[in-house]
Formats: C-alpha cells, structure tokens, sequence
C-alpha cells in the first residue's frame, strides 16, 4: 500500500489554513499542524478524520529547524508544506514604526525563507516536494497603507518563483496563491502602525470568497500542476490582468480612484 502523504500546514488555526486542514483531512494523507493558539488546533483535531500531529510553531520567533524535526518525529517523512501565516497592516509608511515594519516583513518575507533552508535540503535528497505559499493579490499590485505588506508579499512571490526555476529538476515544485479579499478575520489581526490589532472587519473581506472556496482551488492546481492561482471574486481578480495590459501610470491612477 502507497505510504500516506505528509502535509505540513503552517498557520493552520484560522481562516485559509483551518479550511486546508478540512480539505486534506482524508484518506491517504496526515495532517501535521502548526500555529501559535495549539489548544485550538487540538479543538479542530478532534473533527477532522484523518491521523493529525498539532503543535505550537511561532514561524515569526521560533526555531524552523526543530519544528520540522518534530514533524519527522512524529510522522517520519514530509511531502508537503503549505505556508499560510501572514499578517497585515493598517498604515501610511511614516506614520509606521520600523519594528512593525520589519514584523511584517519577517512573518511575511524571511520566515519562510528560513522555514525553506530548513526543510529544503530533505526534499530534494528524497527526490522532491511540494511548497504552497499563501501569498495574495498584493504580491502583484502594491496597495496604499499597505507598504510593508504588499513589499513583503512581492518578496515572497520572487523567492517562490526562483526556488520554482531552481529546483523543479530535483522535484521540487512550488504553487503560489495569491488569493483577493476572503472572508476571514484576518483583518481583525492587521497592524496599526504603532502594532495595535485593527480588531474590526473589513467590509471587503467580510463580502470576499469562503476559505473553503480557496482551500477548494488550491486542491484543484495541485491536481492539475498549476503554478500561481487568483481565487477571488472577478471583480478584484479583474486587476490582475488590467495591470498586465495597461500601462502603468495609468492602471495606479485607477487604483487611487478605489
Ligand atoms: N483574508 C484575506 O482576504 C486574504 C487575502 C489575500 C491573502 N491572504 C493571506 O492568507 C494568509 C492567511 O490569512 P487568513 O485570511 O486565513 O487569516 P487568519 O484567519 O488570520 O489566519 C492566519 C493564520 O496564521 C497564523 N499565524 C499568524 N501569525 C503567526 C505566527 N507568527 N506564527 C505562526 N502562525 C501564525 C494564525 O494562527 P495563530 O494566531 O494561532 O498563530 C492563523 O492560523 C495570510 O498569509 C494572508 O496574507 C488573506
């Protein structure tokens, strides 16, 4: 019998994770899943019908090489890693303390590179691994107040984009999504720029697709081989390709209008 596939979701207590855990708790795979509220990864545990590994990983703070050794330990092998963890700002650029700033581009940006360097060198000596990045709409179209976020997301999508080119030889392959508004509480948890949480939702998140629509596509383009996925609705999905044909200054005069 085929040995059951590891999935590693990183950030998987709320919205786009929690919806991925639903998603691929069944036959053939094992869940090992990651985020700072454990307790509440054990609540979701105890629903989801497949073998589940949780466990407490700060992908801002805490050691990337021993989470994964702790995912081997408990199912040892790694196939998959989904990385989902992400935080937001509320902001204008001078009006943003540099230690916010550079939260957001550690949790968003260079967390993931060091979560990479952990877990990359096995992938490749077992002969490949999948990566799927949450990234957004922003790691292509630059938002105002969002410097840090859109910046970080940039980042991320780069990296992602040259690990692709780099090792899809040895196996490795590598899904963005970069999902429109979704209704999550992610804004809830977004940054003032002195680090306050917003704690209010935002009308576009709360009228956005489902985590399980998303969760749904991302299934979908792992089937299928896709790359980069936009689930979302059309109307913000729309500026994807309107920044592709249009030229530049015009398609941000666009954006000031919103
Ligand atoms: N919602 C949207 O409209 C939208 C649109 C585009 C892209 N995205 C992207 O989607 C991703 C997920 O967001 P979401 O909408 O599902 O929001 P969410 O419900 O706030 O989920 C965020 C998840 O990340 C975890 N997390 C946050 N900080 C963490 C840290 N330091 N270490 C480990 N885990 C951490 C949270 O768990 P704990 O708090 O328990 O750690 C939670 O499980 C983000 O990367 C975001 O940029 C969201």
């Amino acid at each position: 019998m085929a040995e059951k596939k590891v999935v590693w979701i990183v950030g998987a207590s709320s919205g786009i994770g929690e919806a991925l855990a639903r998603k691929f708790a069944k036959p053939g795979y094992k869940l090992a899943l990651s985020a700072r509220r454990r307790e509440r990864l054990q609540e979701m545990a105890e629903v989801l019908e497949c073998e589940t590994f949780c466990f407490r990983f700060d992908l801002e703070s805490d050691d990337p090489a021993e989470a994964f050794a702790n995912v081997k330990e408990s199912f040892g092998r790694l196939d998959t890693v989904m990385i989902v963890a992400g935080l937001s700002q509320r902001s204008a650029f001078l009006d943003m303390s540099a230690e916010v700033f550079d939260r957001i581009m550690r949790l968003n940006f260079s967390a993931q590179v060091d979560l990479v360097r952990a877990v990359l060198p096995e992938m490749v000596k077992n002969g490949g691994g999948q990566f799927v990045v949450i990234n957004s709409l922003q790691g292509h179209i630059a938002l105002p107040e969002r410097s840090a976020y859109s910046a970080s997301k940039h980042a991320s999508l780069a990296f992602f984009d040259s690990l692709r080119l780099e090792y899809k030889d040895r196996g490795v392959k590598v899904l963005n999504v970069c999902p429109a508004y979704v209704n999550t509480d992610f804004s809830l948890r977004a940054l003032s720029g002195k680090g306050e949480e917003q704690t209010s939702k935002d009308k576009k998140h709360s009228s956005g697709v489902s985590p399980d629509f998303v969760a749904n596509q991302i299934s979908k383009a792992l089937n299928s081989g896709e790359i980069e996925i936009f689930p979302g609705r059309f109307k913000d999905v729309i500026g994807i390709y309107l920044q592709r044909f249009l030229p530049k200054k015009l398609f941000q005069r666009l954006l000031s209008l919103r």
